[in-house]
């Protein structure tokens, strides 16, 4: 573990390329929109977390170039780089309620990518960007990097692998093969840590459920703990209004409903022991990101009626090439499904099939937004796709572009409303060029400023004098004084009533210094090269 944080901090190397003037430290990703939002897509911005899904060799280089939690306009434009605020390996990125409050949460950790699992813990931010909450898995255990969501007021599911020794011998395996990964969830006061609900799968699963199997070691072989048979692997927890849990078992290909009062299992939808008839294209595997939709029951009220989301992976197998694929379908979905626990049958409501035939290996997300649109989340492989409620396609895009689009993955995306109101103060640069002045202004994660003034400062006692104003469009906004060198200049963040948000400093002018090259300042990656291997997370 030691060994991956210290890879970890040799990404901090990875320095800026020069899109923003004012901000030379910041490189987000450029998103390759190929298919640009329409007019009826969700209002809200985009959030997600990018990372690289390879090591980079001596010919090829993945992006991003500074991997960490994002919120993106649908244009691509950077509303906020997260990027040195997580400063470990960050994912499951998303805005949320905590106790009435709008606020940020991200996982934090230790990654081992080849087994698909994180150490770490939830980080929340509020909605100036700073730190007011870390919390960590109850009863000594470490929290895993795929799940943390609000269930309640205060309350939050997170889950846990835990490496325990068992005989597995009847499970083919050999008297060395003792490692077993029994798949916790826990839910959590998120105020006190308290640890109010915890299930874990050895208790009510036997590995007689697993798909993949001890041997020959896709989810793990045993031989240690770090090589434990992942034979369950939890990736998602909800819970309904009436106390109960559905759980995504990845390596069972299957949801099951769990009894919130004593953890026994209700239903399982799916897998070797299903308890509904399958409907038409009802069957997924590998899948992530089981989320109940009581919102959806309208005409089946009082009936025995539920509702589910989840992403459909149907695909199993290492990144790299290197390890055996298992593909149960073309491509991989978002579902939503009608769960019927009278006549116990499973429909498919509808699909939401990707463009590009994209089928992910590893990750992935289904959302379902306020207007019925869903934003499908394609894990692996770096893409995210808004549809209207009917699966047509409104909006899609690709993490990052050119020559760093390659092997870039997102482990779950989202749409999300966003007011950011950063502690940092604006950035400001002052450039001199041949054609006189130009001042560009930015400030990260900022939502709220809708107009730039403009004012040269003289005199001693910094007398102010007004330059002009520009309207904010984008992540950094330009302002140009064309034949004439303004020597001080300082400029103010104006919300939508004309209220003055903030002042910058005061930016001396200097001259301006254009990238000598097309490729611009990047720099060498040779430190990058933690492992990427993804298995199955
Ligand atoms: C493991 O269980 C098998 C029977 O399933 C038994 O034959 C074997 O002795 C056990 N091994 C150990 C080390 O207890
Ligand atoms: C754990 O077992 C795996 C599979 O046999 C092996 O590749 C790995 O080196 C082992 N790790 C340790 C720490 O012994
Ligand atoms: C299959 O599910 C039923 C209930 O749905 C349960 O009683 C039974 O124990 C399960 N079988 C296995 C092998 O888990
Ligand atoms: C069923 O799935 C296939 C691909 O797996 C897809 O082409 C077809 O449109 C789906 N049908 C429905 C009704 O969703
Ligand atoms: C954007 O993605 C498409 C589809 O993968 C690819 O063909 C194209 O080259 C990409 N464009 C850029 C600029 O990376
Ligand atoms: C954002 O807010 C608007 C206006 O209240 C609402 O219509 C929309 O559904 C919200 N979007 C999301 C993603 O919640």
């Amino acid at each position: 573990m030691r060994h991956v944080i210290a890879l970890a901090i040799g990404l901090q190397f990875a320095a800026a390329d020069w899109q923003y003037k004012s901000r030379p430290d910041l490189a987000p990703p450029r998103l390759n929109i190929t298919i640009p939002a329409a007019k009826s897509v969700e209002k809200g911005y985009l959030f997600v977390a990018p990372f690289a899904g390879y090591p980079d060799t001596a010919t090829e280089q993945h992006g991003p170039r500074q991997a960490g939690p994002y919120i993106f306009r649908d244009d691509g434009d950077l509303v906020w780089s997260g990027y040195g605020i997580y400063s470990i390996w960050a994912t499951n990125f998303q805005a949320t309620k905590w106790k009435g409050q709008d606020v940020l949460f991200g996982f934090e950790g230790d990654h081992n990518a080849g087994y698909g699992h994180g150490h770490g813990h939830t980080t929340i931010l509020d909605q100036h960007y700073e730190t007011i909450r870390e919390l960590r898995a109850g009863n000594h255990k470490l929290t895993d990097k795929h799940e943390f969501h609000v269930v309640s007021d205060n309350t939050a599911v997170i889950q846990i692998y835990q490496p325990i020794p068992q005989n597995l011998t009847a499970y083919g395996a050999s008297e060395e093969q003792q490692w077993i990964v029994n798949a916790i969830f826990q839910e959590l006061d998120i105020t006190t840590g308290e640890l109010l609900f915890e299930w874990a799968s050895l208790d009510h699963v036997t590995p007689e459920e697993a798909i993949l199997p001890i041997n020959p070691g896709q989810a793990g072989s045993g031989y240690n703990s770090s090589d434990a048979w992942d034979y369950f692997h939890i990736n998602s927890v909800d819970k309904n209004s009436e106390g109960d849990y559905i759980i995504s078992a990845r390596d069972a290909c299957s949801i099951h409903k769990i009894d919130g009062k004593d953890g026994s299992i209700i239903w399982r939808l799916d897998g070797k022991n299903s308890s509904f008839t399958l409907g038409q294209n009802v069957t997924f595997c590998f899948q992530h990101h089981a989320r109940f939709h009581p919102q959806l029951k309208n005409e089946d009220e009082g009936k025995s009626i539920e509702y589910i989301s989840l992403y459909d992976n149907s695909a199993h197998g290492t990144e790299d090439g290197r390890g055996k694929e298992v593909a149960t379908a073309p491509t991989s979905s978002g579902k939503i499904i009608k769960l019927d626990t009278e006549a116990w049958t499973a429909e498919l409501v509808q699909g939401f099939y990707p463009p590009d035939n994209l089928r992910s290996k590893s990750q992935g997300s289904t959302q379902l937004l306020p207007n019925g649109n869903v934003i499908v989340n394609w894990g692996s492989e770096g893409a995210l796709t808004e549809y209207e409620a009917k699966g047509s396609i409104l909006f899609h895009t690709y993490m990052d572009s050119g020559y760093l689009g390659l092997g870039v993955e997102n482990y779950r995306g989202f749409r999300f409303n966003w007011t950011g109101l950063p502690n940092e103060e604006p950035a400001i640069v002052s450039l001199q060029n041949d054609e006189g002045t130009v001042v560009h202004v930015s400030w990260n994660g900022d939502t709220e400023t809708k107009t730039w003034r403009f004012f040269a400062v003289a005199g001693k006692y910094g007398r102010k004098h007004f330059l002009g104003e520009v309207p904010r469009k984008s992540f950094e906004t330009s302002f140009k004084v064309p034949g004439k060198q303004v020597h001080h200049v300082g400029a103010e963040a104006l919300d939508a009533r004309g209220k003055v948000l903030r002042i910058t400093r005061v930016a001396k002018l200097q001259p301006e210094i254009s990238p000598a090259m097309k490729s611009k300042a990047i720099p060498p990656m040779g430190l990058r090269t933690q492992s990427q291997a993804w298995m199955e997370l």
